[in-house]
């Protein structure tokens, strides 16, 4: 049973923010503490913290406009929205402190919603590029072996690969950069289930060779039957900090934040 709005008073509601910030103090591979951040005079994240630990996958949700793309843009350090406040921490560096290319010369790598694959380019000049920049990441060998199919569409040009393909090439191109922790807004919009179901298992094997992945996505069931943990933003604040498995066995807290 859906538990609606008007059914729980003020007293009965439950306290979903009883988990948040509660493993702040726990050692963790990569965290944020009280991040705010602005689009010029607009305050939208208002304060986020929570940790992630190595090799663990978090899901990031919330409801349209909840604030997660400016939160995955905040700790990319991105210069929009600005980050006016806070702390960000990768594997004991201060990310706070660093512009968006320093970030990702430290192994925070934003795959952006809209993919960003660069048209005229072919495949492997995609992922080449993405070498460029020292510390490289895994080689093109070890790219292929994870994603036969882009191996098999080396020579094609990017910008012509099915959705599917152009998700696991941006997720590749992240992969070939220096990478500790991947950060993915939305990777299943707009791809059928069947697409989404392969790029659930390449999420799986990444994760079984170590990396640390944050992921957005609204189609929320999909993504915290593939994270560990969970993290709930309403109006760029923390409302929940548990367990994915917690999120899914509670109707009431997704009806209240995620609708669904
Ligand atoms: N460039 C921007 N300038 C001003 N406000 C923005 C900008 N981008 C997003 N916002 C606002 O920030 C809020 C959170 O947006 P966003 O982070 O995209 O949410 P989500 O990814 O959870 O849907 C929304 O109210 C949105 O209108
Ligand atoms: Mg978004």
């Amino acid at each position: 049973m859906v538990v609606t709005e008007d059914q729980l008073t003020t007293r009965e509601r439950p306290d979903f923010s009883r988990h948040a910030n509660q493993a702040a103090t726990a050692p963790a591979y990569f965290s944020c503490w009280d991040v705010h951040a602005y689009y010029g005079e607009s305050y939208i994240v208002q304060g986020v913290s929570f940790n992630v630990h190595e090799g663990e996958i978090l899901a990031l949700l919330g409801r349209n406009g909840a604030g997660k793309t400016s939160t995955l843009r905040a700790l990319a350090r991105l210069a929009d929205p600005e980050v006016k406040r806070g702390e960000i921490w990768l594997d004991h560096k201060p990310l706070h402190d660093m512009a968006s290319h320093e970030a990702a010369a430290s192994g925070l790598q934003l795959v952006p919603e809209d993919r960003r694959i660069i048209a005229g380019l072919t495949v492997e000049e995609n992922l080449q590029l993405a070498q460029i920049a020292p510390p490289i990441g895994w080689s093109l060998e070890r790219i292929y072996e994870l994603f036969p199919r882009l191996g098999e569409r080396r020579r094609q040009e990017g910008v012509t690969l099915s959705g599917g393909e152009q998700q696991m090439l941006a997720i590749a191109r992240a992969l070939a950069r220096n990478i500790k922790v991947l950060l993915l807004d939305e990777p299943y919009e707009g791809l059928a289930p069947v697409i989404v179901d392969e790029i659930e298992k390449t999420l799986n094997i990444i994760k079984e060779q170590g990396i640390t992945t944050v992921i957005v996505e609204q189609n929320a069931i999909r993504a915290l039957m593939l994270a560990d943990r969970a993290v709930i933003l309403d109006t760029g604040t923390v409302v929940f900090d548990g367990t994915a498995q917690e999120v899914l066995d509670d109707e009431a807290l997704r009806a209240e934040y995620l609708a669904i």
